[in-house]
């Protein structure tokens, strides 16, 4: 049996460090809003090349809270990709704007640069890339057309913190960068947690105000707010674990560099990631057209895959009330039906990839 993700073998390589670090905390019974948010918020936007942070309750708060520090709300829109996890399009809605979809490219699965502009109109206030799988998008043409349409630029880095184009890190393009440490994700911690990295001290005072519920002097709130906030538990496992996020990552890609060689010859087709990217492999996904065989071949042998994302949002039905119809992004609708994510983790063993590709080769 090879699970797609195996946290108990994870958390065995780090489990002396981890287990002091969250007693401490419980020692100190400071919970919430203490040291170790701070220290993390610093280490977070030092390690993303920005000059904040701001420790939010999840990866979905972090997107939402940017959403309205940056002023977005009834009557704009929102331009995303139609592939990803539903919170990257749900925030915009609950933000209370629209969300209007533009196709992915089809290699690297993230919003095609080429297919915004023609969805820019006077309502249009940001564009929401996400790195998908652990893969930048294209941030370069995309800041292009934000700054010439005077748009902000909300990264959702929730798959892919780390990961680099041009040397230059996920969430220090755009006016902001969200991340999720959900246990699955590369900086993972033992329960919801997210951040806003950003550049911008007025928006980092803003989310500062909104993650505490608007309140700026002791029970005198300046704005409607939420109750969003990392808890010093969490970031004490952040801590620990941020110090080895480079050494995990640099295993991922040699995870996905063996798939990668062993896969060459078979029928599925992997994805190509251009030498000036910095693919972090939050996900390591395929693509075949007898995708729904593979995976019940894989679940047979006891190979854990699995299928991010088997409908695009248009095709949901949260979002029909959006009027889209099939055939409307061709790129996110063949992903949806061909892609299959294989086990990645920085402790997978190099016969472990051998007996994944072998149970693929004999499917
Ligand atoms: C692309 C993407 N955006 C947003 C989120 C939301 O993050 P969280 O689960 O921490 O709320 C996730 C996490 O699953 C994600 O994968």
């Amino acid at each position: 049996m090879i699970p797609l993700l195996d946290l108990k073998a994870h958390y065995e390589t780090i489990k002396e460090e981890i287990d002091k670090a969250v007693a401490k905390v419980i020692d100190s019974t400071n919970f919430i809003l203490g040291p170790e948010v701070q220290a993390l918020e610093q280490e977070t936007a030092s390690y993303c090349q920005t000059k904040f942070a701001i420790g939010v309750a999840s990866g979905t708060d972090a997107l939402e809270l940017t959403l309205v520090a940056c002023g977005i709300s009834a009557g704009d829109e929102v331009i995303t990709t139609p592939f990803s996890f539903i919170a990257t399009a749900d925030t915009i809605v609950r933000a209370g704007a629209k969300p209007v979809f533009a196709d992915i490219l089809s290699d690297s699965f993230n919003i095609d640069p080429e297919k915004i502009e023609e969805k820019i109109n006077s309502k249009t206030k940001a564009i929401m890339p996400v790195h998908l799988f652990g893969q930048p998008a294209e941030m370069s043409k995309i800041m292009d057309i934000a700054r010439e349409h005077g748009l902000k630029v909300i990264e959702d880095c929730a798959q892919a913190i780390g990961a680099e184009s041009n040397s230059k890190r996920v969430g220090s393009f755009g006016d902001t960068g969200c991340l999720s440490f959900f246990p699955s994700k590369n900086l993972g911690c033992f329960g919801d947690g997210g951040m806003v990295v950003t550049n911008s001290k007025e928006i980092a005072e803003n989310i500062r105000l909104l993650r505490k519920h608007g309140i700026k002097d002791k029970y005198n709130s300046s704005v409607i707010g939420f109750n969003s906030r990392l808890d010093e538990l969490q970031a004490a496992v952040l801590k620990v674990k941020l110090k080895y996020l480079d050494k995990w990552t640099e295993k991922r890609q040699k995870v996905a560099s063996i798939y990668e060689s062993l896969l060459k010859d078979s029928l599925v087709k992997t994805s190509l990631t251009a030498s000036s990217i910095r693919h972090v492999y939050n996900q390591y996904t395929i693509k075949t057209s007898n995708r729904d065989e593979l995976f019940k071949w894989l679940k047979e042998k006891e190979i854990g895959a699995a299928i991010y994302y088997p409908a695009p949002f248009h095709l949901q039905d949260v979002f029909a009330y959006l009027g889209y119809k099939k055939g409307d992004f061709p790129e996110a609708e063949k992903a949806a039906k061909e892609v299959i994510s294989l086990p990645i983790y920085p402790e997978l063993t190099e016969e472990q990839i051998k007996e994944v590709v072998s149970a693929i080769d004999s499917s």
